[in-house]
């Protein structure tokens, strides 16, 4: 996420949390002198996660991320090629698509490690760019009636499996397809952060507020561990933003506008 829209989900937050939060912790103190006494716990800027974009149907597809899948044990056994070719013969293809956009957050790979949230993959959009269904879904399980196009966990499960050290565990399976894609092809993303979202802590037990706290109050204590995501926010438009402009037609007089003034909302 970049840091402008990190900063204006923290200012969406701020006003909704300074309504919600605060009634969880009545009893907390909630002094500026507290504030800044407490002012240890900083977060950098640098961390911030990479997108907070959210589909309509994400808690379907949120969902269907956490799904396990029987083990698939035998594949058809036939060339890369050839399974292209018998694919394209079979007409598979968009159409053929069920969901178009996927979270992906699998529990076999999160029992091991989860420092992250689930990453956002859009499956229509990729399917219409290599338009070869193929690729991703390399093979199909033995059974005659069973799908072209089944999930790749249920072939790609724990990493080292000694039924089947020839497939590689369901992370690795993800990170080599996709990246190496990405990276032949020259687009999409390969750093970390341009699939992976910081698994962001509940801010429940961190909020400490009074119960009728000013939105000054709220702020300062949003500020006391995010420092630099406020020092960011006095760089942006949204705060800066004063008239005159000079670039506007018959808007040259003396407007003072923008937070950096007295408008409403400067908290
Ligand atoms: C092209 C997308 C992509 C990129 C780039 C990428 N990953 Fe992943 N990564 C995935 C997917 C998909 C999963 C499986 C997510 C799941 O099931 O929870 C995953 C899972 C993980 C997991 C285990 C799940 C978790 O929440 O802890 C770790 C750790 C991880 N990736 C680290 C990295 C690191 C470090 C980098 C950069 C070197 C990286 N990834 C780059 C797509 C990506
Ligand atoms: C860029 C890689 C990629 C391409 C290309 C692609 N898919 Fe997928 N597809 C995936 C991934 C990843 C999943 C999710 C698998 C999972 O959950 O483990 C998936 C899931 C599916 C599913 C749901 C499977 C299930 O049982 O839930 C269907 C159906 C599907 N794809 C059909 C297609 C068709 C048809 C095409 C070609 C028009 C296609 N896909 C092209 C990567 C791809
Ligand atoms: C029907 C079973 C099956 C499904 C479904 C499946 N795979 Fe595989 N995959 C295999 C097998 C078997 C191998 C080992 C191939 C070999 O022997 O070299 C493999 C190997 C791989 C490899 C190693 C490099 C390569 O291409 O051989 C990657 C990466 C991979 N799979 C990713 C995926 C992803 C991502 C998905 C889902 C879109 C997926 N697989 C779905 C069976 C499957
Ligand atoms: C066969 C090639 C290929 C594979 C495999 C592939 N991608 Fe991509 N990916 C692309 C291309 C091409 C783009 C650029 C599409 C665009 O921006 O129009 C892209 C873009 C992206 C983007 C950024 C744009 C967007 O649509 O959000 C993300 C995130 C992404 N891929 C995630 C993944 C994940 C996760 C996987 C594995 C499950 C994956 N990709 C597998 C080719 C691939
Ligand atoms: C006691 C410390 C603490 C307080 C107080 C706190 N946070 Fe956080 N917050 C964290 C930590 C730690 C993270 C996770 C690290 C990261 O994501 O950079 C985080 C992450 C976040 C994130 C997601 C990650 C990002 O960088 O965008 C948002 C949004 C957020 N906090 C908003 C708020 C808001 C709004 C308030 C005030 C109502 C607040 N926080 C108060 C510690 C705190």
């Amino acid at each position: 996420m970049s840091k402008k829209s990190s900063i204006v989900l923290l200012i969406f937050l701020v006003m909704g949390l300074s309504g919600g939060l605060v009634a969880l912790h009545p009893e907390s103190p909630g002094s500026p002198a507290a504030y800044a006494a407490a002012a240890q716990e900083s977060v950098t800027a640098k961390e911030a996660p990479a997108s907070t974009w959210s589909a309509p149907d994400q808690v379907a597809a949120l969902e269907r991320a956490m799904e396990t899948v029987p083990f698939v044990d035998t594949v058809k056994d036939e060339c890369k090629l050839c399974r292209q070719m018998r694919l394209r013969e079979m007409g598979l293809g968009t159409k053929d698509i069920t969901h178009n956009y996927f979270v992906i957050n699998n529990p076999i790979i999160n029992k091991v490690e989860d420092h992250y949230g689930p990453v956002r993959f859009m499956h229509s959009k990729h399917a219409a760019q290599v338009k070869d269904c193929a690729v991703c879904h390399h093979y199909r399980p033995l059974a005659e009636d069973a799908s072209e196009t089944t999930r790749c966990s249920a072939c790609h499960q724990d990493a080292f499996r000694p039924d089947h050290p020839e497939r590689i565990g369901l992370k690795a399976a993800y990170h080599q397809q996709c990246m190496e894609c990405h990276r032949e092809m020259n687009q999409g993303p390969v750093d970390c952060i341009g699939c992976h979202d910081k698994n962001a802590p509940d801010h429940k037990d961190k909020i400490q507020l009074t119960a009728n706290a000013t939105p000054f109050q709220v702020t300062a204590e949003c500020l006391r561990c995010h420092k630099d995501a406020g020092q960011d926010m006095l760089q942006t438009a949204h705060w800066r933003l004063r008239g005159p402009s000079p670039y506007t037609l018959d808007h040259r007089k003396e407007v003072e506008i923008g937070k950096s003034t007295i408008a409403t909302n400067n908290f």
